[in-house]
């Protein structure tokens, strides 16, 4: 049977084939590290599954709730914002809830783009964001990321006719941030030519080294040009939940409203309680996992280092984007690296062709098999 064409466009995968990959190196009885998929290996701090455990029992929760989510949970996101970005949000008309923020990275080109719009997406970035674009019909426009413009797109080339643009930092895959300027010259671009800015600040709560990550409605004219989204799944572990956010712009977070009244009935009710309860709540295991990750960038570094492979510091995220030489493809060497190291690394033009160069770690197994990472990786690279 033939699918519709949106169907037929969709790109390929990449998560969904390394996950059965590494399937099948287990299937053999080979012990794979597996570094390629950004799966949170912690468990969800307790207090938050008690929450649930007690949400699950409030009959409110098992009927129908509201399509638009719970006002509670809106009201906890505006506290929120207040206290981590010092952001004003009025929550019945500037925040709307996500099952997960994956499904909204791909409901904003639903929402906003016309078939044949232009929108802008890191190269290497976040795959989903093509996903939206090519279920909505619109015509990517790829913005470099690369070393020399220390993985910033180049804003002063902003192509005209451009609906819609995704930022992401701290950047997956590159583990970079985004000063401050950066975001005000895109602001500036965005209100120029119309384009949406849509923000996406999934690790925004993982930065290392002291730096903080700083939010596009934190800036003047933030909310004039667009929208942030933010996920619970790696600041509190709860990437199984399905539960994110999004914010900013009143009329783009109606539209998505809109569009969500149409394609779902929100999140379990429950699920919404226990993040209202992480939100509020949640700052000494927000530290406990930001802590965590910067111990074992620092291992997986160091472990690199010692065996001589060089690789810049990430400054956020849960990954490390480690140069590979160009003697073979990105390709090449990630399945080098699962053949003959059993490390399952995601070869950097998984995420857009300037990934070439490079493949992506994840920060997501122990200190000792970072490390046993580390070196069994670098000692194929001479
Ligand atoms: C940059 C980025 N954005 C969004 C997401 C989606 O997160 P979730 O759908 O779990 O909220 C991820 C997940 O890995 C991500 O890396």
């Amino acid at each position: 049977m033939k699918p519709a064409d949106r169907i037929s466009r969709l790109p390929h995968q990449l998560f969904a084939g390394l996950v059965r990959q590494v399937e099948d190196k287990r299937r053999q009885g080979i012990d794979v590290i597996n570094l390629g998929q950004g799966n949170p290996d912690q468990p969800t701090p307790p207090h938050i599954v008690e929450a649930l455990r007690e949400a699950a029992g409030n009959p409110l929760y098992q009927r129908y709730i509201s399509f638009r989510g719970l006002p509670a949970l809106k009201e906890a996101v505006a506290e929120w914002y207040w206290d981590k970005h010092q952001v004003r949000l009025d929550p019945s008309r500037e925040i709307a809830i996500l099952i997960g923020s994956k499904i909204g990275l791909e409901e904003i080109s639903l929402a906003l783009v016309n078939p044949g719009d232009r929108v802008l997406a890191p190269d290497p970035g976040y795959p989903d964001y093509l996903s939206g674009i090519q279920l909505a019909g619109g015509q990517l426009v790829p913005w470099a990321l690369t070393p020399d413009r220390d993985f910033l797109p180049d804003v002063d080339n902003w192509p005209d006719n451009t609906r819609l643009a995704f930022l992401n930092y701290p950047n997956n895959p590159t583990g970079r941030l985004a000063p401050a300027a950066f975001l005000d010259a895109a602001i500036d671009q965005a209100l120029r030519h119309h384009t949406v800015l849509a923000h996406d600040l999934a690790y925004g709560d993982i930065v290392f080294d002291g730096r903080k990550a700083v939010s596009l409605l934190s800036r003047p004219g933030g909310k004039d040009a667009g929208i942030e989204f933010t996920t619970l799944s790696k600041s509190y572990n709860m990437a199984g939940w399905r539960i994110g956010f999004v914010a900013g712009n009143a009329e783009v977070i109606g539209y998505l409203e809109l569009l969500q009244d149409h394609l779902h009935c929100s999140q379990w009710g429950a699920v919404q309680e226990a993040a209202r309860v992480a939100l509020l709540t949640s700052d000494a295991s927000v530290q406990a996992v930001r802590d965590t990750y910067q111990a074992r960038r620092d291992a997986f570094l160091a472990a690199a280092g010692e065996a001589g492979w060089d690789i810049p510091p990430s400054q956020g995220s849960i990954f490390i984007w480690c140069p590979v030489p160009a003697r073979r493809s990105a390709m090449e060497w990630a399945a080098r690296f699962l053949e003959e190291s059993a490390v399952m690394a995601a070869p950097g033009t998984g995420f857009g062709s300037h990934g070439e160069g490079f493949v992506r770690i994840a920060l997501t197994e122990s200190i000792p098999r970072l490390e046993a990472a580390a070196r069994r990786m670098a000692a194929i690279l001479e």
